[in-house]
């Protein structure tokens, strides 16, 4: 062998080390950028359109159902692509309460909707995030506690708001009526005196108008117009929708701002009639403090007083008349309440300290408020921080939709998720049973403010007509042709109907 054949020999000993080592380096970076990638494994989902995403997908009577349907195939965490936006949803109790409570900072943070977005800039309580939402949530939580709620004061705000109620529904002397205006304006006057400190009568029109546009606000809020102007809004802002929602809140804004004056014209630092006063005397001494940066605005104070309202008014109603509904759809259930409420309270005004001694009409309200499942999947979330949950990489900053009402229908927890059954909510020997998986409130750290309100509203509500009332359809109607379909907006709301309440005294 010449020193020719000695160099060739080594010459491709070190070709083919170097081949070697080429192969080796391109082993490493694929694998490694697989494992990345696995550890990276965002959830699945159908396959998105360019544009349109999934949206050819959604069932018209509402997405909430096609995300059910979804939830089968791919599992309780999963992608949909609204239009050009992405959504990991959270379907069933297990996955929902891993999230919202096990996880409640990673999943606690709100999402914008575009024309939210443009009516309330990132003020008040429900759209806001981060040191603004914190001191807003605090200040509302301890002042609508100071003005009633969950306590005896607000049980007797009520009450007498309740006995307004029953004048009214008395002079239809048990013809139909449709029972949504009514029962808006009843449930809005609690609000009213604990934001504003006043109840008004149902006859003002001041009022009226207030309770009435924040009806048809949130009607358009959930119309798909508007839905489409969120995705889309160069097409949708030629919508009339859009532009009557625009007015709507020009209006509600105008109206607010002059109720204010007049309290802030009577304003007694010393004797705060509601959350608005306490707002107004908490600007004022973080003003003479020199405080510059404060939280406490007129914005927020606004924005604040506006989503209270809307939170507080729409949902609370409409869980009211599906009560009814299911009464009159269901009278055997409507006469079990009555006897029990004859029973054990007879014909006095009905407290809340009696709660623990009617567990059949506790379930039936409970199971009211699971089969309605208003809010199907609560308003929307967003992730603070890049987190891993259930194995799937979910990047800060995307849009999570709590699904509810797979929560409140989840079958390995109920064991008739999609009927009217309160012995959901009962034991073996009648006793009223907590069930976790009831979370029509939602959970974590954006669980509605106004719980405790809303529970003590719709109990005194619900047995003092009870007490009163009969609800029936209305001539010529069965039972059974009263429709329980919902009608898909904001919120889940009966379809139109009328009833007649029939007076029992
Ligand atoms: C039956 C009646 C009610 C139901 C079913 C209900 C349900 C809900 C739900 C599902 C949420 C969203 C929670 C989330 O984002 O995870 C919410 C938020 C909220 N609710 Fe209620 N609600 C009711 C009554 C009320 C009342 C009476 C008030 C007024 C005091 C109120 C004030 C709020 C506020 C301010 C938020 C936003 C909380 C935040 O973002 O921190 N709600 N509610």
């Amino acid at each position: 062998m010449g020193i020719l054949d000695a160099v060739l020999q080594s010459s491709s000993y070190v070709s083919l080390l170097g081949a070697l080592g080429v192969l080796l380096l391109i082993c490493l970076i694929t694998s490694s950028s697989f494992s990345s990638q696995e550890d990276k494994r965002e959830p699945p989902g159908p396959k998105p359109l360019p544009l349109l995403g999934n949206l050819l997908q959604m069932d018209l009577k509402g997405f909430y159902y096609t995300l059910v349907k979804l939830s089968k195939k791919y599992g309780s965490v999963f992608t949909v692509y609204f239009g050009p936006k992405k959504v990991v949803v959270l379907t069933g109790y297990k996955t929902v309460k891993e999230a919202l409570v096990n996880n409640a900072e990673v999943f606690g943070d709100r999402d914008k909707i575009k024309i939210m977005h443009e009516f309330n800039k990132g003020h008040g309580v429900v759209w806001s995030n981060g040191d603004s939402w914190k001191e807003l949530r605090r200040f509302a939580l301890t002042n609508l506690k100071d003005f009633g709620m969950g306590r005896k004061v607000c049980e007797d705000k009520i009450i007498e708001e309740c006995h307004y109620l029953m004048e009214v529904l008395k002079e239809f002397k048990g013809r139909a009526f449709d029972t949504t205006q009514i029962l808006n304006y009843a449930v809005s006057n609690i609000i009213c005196s604990m934001v504003y400190g006043s109840r008004f009568e149902y006859d003002d029109p001041q009022f009226t108008s207030l309770v009435d546009r924040t009806a048809r606000n949130l009607e358009l809020f959930g119309s798909s117009y508007l839905q489409v102007y969120n995705l889309f809004p160069w097409i949708g802002k030629w919508f009339p929708a859009t532009k009557e929602c625009h007015k709507l809140f020009a209006a509600n804004r105008k109206h607010n701002l002059e109720l204010f004056s007049h309290l802030k014209e009577t304003l007694n630092p010393q004797m705060c009639r509601g959350l608005v006063d306490a707002f107004l005397v908490q600007k004022q001494n973080h003003e003479e403090s020199g405080i510059t940066n404060s939280y406490y605005h007129d914005e927020n104070l606004l924005m604040t007083v506006i989503q209270l309202f809307a939170a507080g008014t729409g949902t609370t109603s409409t869980t009211l008349r599906w009560g009814l509904l299911f009464m009159a759809k269901y009278p055997k259930i409507q006469v079990q309440v009555q006897e029990e409420l004859s029973r054990v309270v007879g014909s006095r005004q009905v407290q809340v300290e009696d709660r623990k001694n009617l567990p059949f009409t506790d379930a039936v309200i409970h199971e009211t408020q699971r089969l309605a499942s208003i809010a199907p999947i609560a308003l929307p979330h967003r992730t603070s921080q890049d987190v891993t949950f259930q194995g799937y990489f979910i990047k800060k900053g995307t849009t999570v939709y709590p699904h509810l009402m797979s929560v409140l229908y989840d079958e390995t927890e109920w064991e008739k998720p999609h009927s009217f059954y309160p012995a959901h909510f009962l034991d073996k020997d009648g006793k009223f049973v907590k069930r976790d998986a009831f979370m029509p409130f939602s959970a974590g750290r954006r669980i509605c403010l106004g719980e405790s309100l809303a529970r003590m509203e719709l109990f005194i509500f619900l047995t003092t007509l009870l007490q009163r009332f009969r609800f029936t359809p209305p001539p010529g109607v069965s039972e059974d042709e009263l429709d329980l379909t919902p009608v898909a907006g904001v919120d889940l709301s009966p379809s139109p109907h009328k009833l007649c309440a029939v007076s029992l005294m």
